[in-house]
């Protein structure tokens, strides 16, 4: 489970049970290298909620050895997007180092969050479904060498999302850089060389956005979404996904993966099956 690091009111049991509707489980921590200020929150409908004019905020610290007392509490993906719902536009999510060793979200000033920190990976909603079709065609289009297909009545690839949409066994996560789509990642059950578990149907970054550690967060955010038996299949012409899955299953894994060839059967090329245990994925 994600960890979510408080340093203000999300520690305060009225605003859990408020937020989430539970009580959450958590354990004393520090952050490192931020300190602690006080910000004015524009939005007065947080701060007449609040009762409070000023609010706790960190930023990054000039002295190195600097640490921010509070608690790290274990949130669901569905929670963390509810905590983004519920602060306001002064503060951003990133994922930051904790003194156990842990790593954590936490909101900290966003005007002073440099620009790779603006990459949000969460799940798609009914709302993205258009974006994420359109992203689809793009992402057919590049791969038409190597999966050739062609295009229907409407000059569209027209990927079928349907059981995506209904999010049971199948599921849909977005990379956004601010509130911009750069990828995205379709996850489905099992089935090429396991019985169970999940396989990585699609995963697609943006030209622009590679080799900036998109493609590895999103990977990241998607394993750690799904904890079990993964695998994850790249075409034999598909060198550069190959590169990458190599890559980033192995760092999070430990290197605990292991990749055989599929030479039979609806899907064929380099597939690697690893878990994912809880915990596992969230290294930054
Ligand atoms: C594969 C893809 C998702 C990678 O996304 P990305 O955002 O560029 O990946 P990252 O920047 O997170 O790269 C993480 C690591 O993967 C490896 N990697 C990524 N692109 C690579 C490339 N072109 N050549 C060699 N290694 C590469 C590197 O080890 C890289 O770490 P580094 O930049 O520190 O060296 C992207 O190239 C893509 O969308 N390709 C087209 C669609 C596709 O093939 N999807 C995969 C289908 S299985």
């Amino acid at each position: 489970m994600p960890l979510l690091f408080s340093y203000g009111t999300l520690q305060d049991e009225r605003v859990q049970l408020d937020l989430f509707g539970r009580r959450l489980v958590g354990q004393r921590d520090e952050l490192l290298g931020y300190e602690q200020t006080l910000v004015r929150v524009a939005d007065p409908d947080f701060a007449r909620t609040s009762g409070k004019a000023e609010h706790a905020m960190l930023r990054p610290a000039s002295n190195a050895r600097a640490v921010v007392a509070g608690t790290a509490f274990e949130v669901t993906d569905d929670e963390l997007e509810r905590a983004d719902r519920y602060e306001p536009a002064e503060y951003r999510r990133l994922l930051a180092a904790l003194a156990s060793g842990r790593p954590a979200w936490v909101y900290v000033d966003a005007s002073r969050v440099p620009e790779p920190s603006r990459l949000v990976c969460r799940r798609a909603r009914a709302e993205d479904f258009a974006a994420l079709a359109q992203m689809l065609e793009l992402y057919q289009y590049e791969l038409s060498d190597i999966w050739p297909q062609d295009l229907d009545a409407q000059g569209r690839y027209g990927y079928d999302l349907t059981h995506h949409r209904h999010g049971e066994r199948f599921h849909a996560h977005l990379a956004l850089d601010g509130d911009r789509y750069i990828g995205f990642a379709l996850v489905a059950p099992a089935v090429v060389t396991r019985k169970g578990g999940s396989w990585m149907e699609q995963f697609f970054v943006l030209k622009r956005h590679r080799r900036t550690g998109a493609g590895a967060a999103l990977a990241r955010h998607v394993l750690r979404s799904h904890p079990g038996p993964w695998e994850v299949g790249q075409m034999p012409a598909n060198a550069v996904a190959q590169a990458f899955w190599r890559r980033v299953i192995g760092d999070v894994t430990g290197g605990e993966f292991v990749e055989v060839r599929v030479t039979e059967g609806w899907w064929q090329g380099v597939v690697q099956q690893f878990d994912i245990g809880p915990g596992k994925g969230t290294v930054a």
